[in-house]
């Protein structure tokens, strides 16, 4: 099959070569290069994930690419080319970005995410679907993590391409990002292959939390031990590694991550008044449907005694609930 796409694969390696010479090497790509380096990007980080820049200009890699003989018709299949539909002109999809790409399993580039400066819309612009581009299957880093994985039978998931590069940064090689997507079940199976544990680090804000929620959930049904961060203050782990310095990173992905029932037990806790009696109940139910779930009877107890001390009930009374959920779901 990449025999078919070798031309795809070739002009998404000479593109990659291109924005990144048009970043480092010319007047153009300055801009983009301080934004980098304001937000904290090492010049290090920058070589590593091969960033670039593409030039705001309507015709840039369609030139380069027709110079090099490649196909207009199969570039814009490729992602690389748009065309007008009016004028039947050929134009470049990515213009004024700063250009993440994006590799396969093996290491090939097979499309690009490009970023905006600043407020442009979309914030990220990604390729399309193609016949080597896919979202759902496609994991930020996993060609180069692959080996720490293996090596440490455990994964770092993050929701961004910039959280990854600050991670790397902050010495965690075995961390992937999704593109912008849910995790899937294609994700698991190759994550799965290589590794039995996970810590997902997603972003603090109510969108990172619900969707860090049903990755865990996800995971744990695949027989993956999965332990999650929680990032205070609504921060990204980039926002968070810039605030607070790598080292109060480590901590909070080695210490301070929570287990799946504890980081579900603070998940309820979103959103209610504890202190009111009815959504105390609707809490501690909501726990103890989860609990009820768990498969080890020690594990069960552990939880059902951290519920009784938290909210000074009766551990005989919540074992009683909470066997009586057990019992529904059998
Ligand atoms: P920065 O603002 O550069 O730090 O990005 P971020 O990774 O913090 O972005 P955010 O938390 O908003 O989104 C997480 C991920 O969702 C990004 O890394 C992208 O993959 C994806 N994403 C965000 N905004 C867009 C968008 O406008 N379009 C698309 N297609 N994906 C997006
Ligand atoms: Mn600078
Ligand atoms: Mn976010
Ligand atoms: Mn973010
Ligand atoms: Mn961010």
């Amino acid at each position: 099959k990449s025999n078919e796409y070798a031309d795809f694969l070739e002009a998404h390696a000479l593109m990659a070569k291109f924005y990144r010479h048009l970043l480092l090497n010319t007047n153009e790509g300055n801009e983009a290069l301080h934004y980098l380096h304001e937000r904290g990007f090492t010049d290090e980080d920058i070589d590593r994930f091969q960033i670039g820049w593409s030039l705001p200009q309507n015709e840039f890699s369609l030139n380069v690419l027709q110079k090099r003989g490649f196909d207009p018709a199969r570039m814009e299949e490729a992602g690389l080319l748009l065309k007008k539909e009016e004028t039947g002109r050929y134009y470049d999809r990515f213009r004024g970005r700063i250009m993440f790409p994006i590799h396969d399993e093996r290491g090939n580039v097979v499309g690009f995410s490009g970023r905006g400066l600043e407020n442009v819309q979309p914030k990220y612009l990604n390729s399309p679907e193609t016949a080597l581009f896919h979202k759902s299957s496609l994991l930020y880093n996993f060609h180069v993590a692959k080996t720490a994985i293996k090596r440490q039978k455990q994964f770092i998931l993050f929701e961004g391409f910039a959280d990854v590069i600050a991670a790397v940064r902050a010495g965690f090689d075995q961390s992937v990002a999704v593109m912008g997507t849910s995790l899937t079940e294609e994700h698991v199976r190759l994550l799965k292959k290589i590794a039995n544990e996970a810590i997902i680090c997603y972003d603090g804000d109510n969108a990172g939390l619900n969707a860090a929620y049903k990755a865990a959930d996800m995971l744990d049904k695949n027989g993956i031990s999965v332990n999650v961060t929680m990032l205070p203050d609504g921060l990204d782990p980039d926002e968070f590694i810039k605030r607070n310095g790598h080292e109060s990173f480590a901590a909070y992905v080695k210490d301070a991550s929570l287990t799946l029932m504890a980081f579900k037990m603070e998940y309820f806790k979103r959103g209610k008044n504890l202190r009111e009696d009815s959504q105390k109940f609707r809490y501690i139910e909501d726990v103890l449907v989860e609990i009820a779930g768990l498969k080890k009877a020690v594990e069960r107890d552990h939880y059902l005694r951290r519920l009784a001390d938290e909210f000074s009930l009766s551990l005989q009374a919540l074992q009683e609930q909470e066997k009586a959920l057990f019992l529904k779901k059998r």
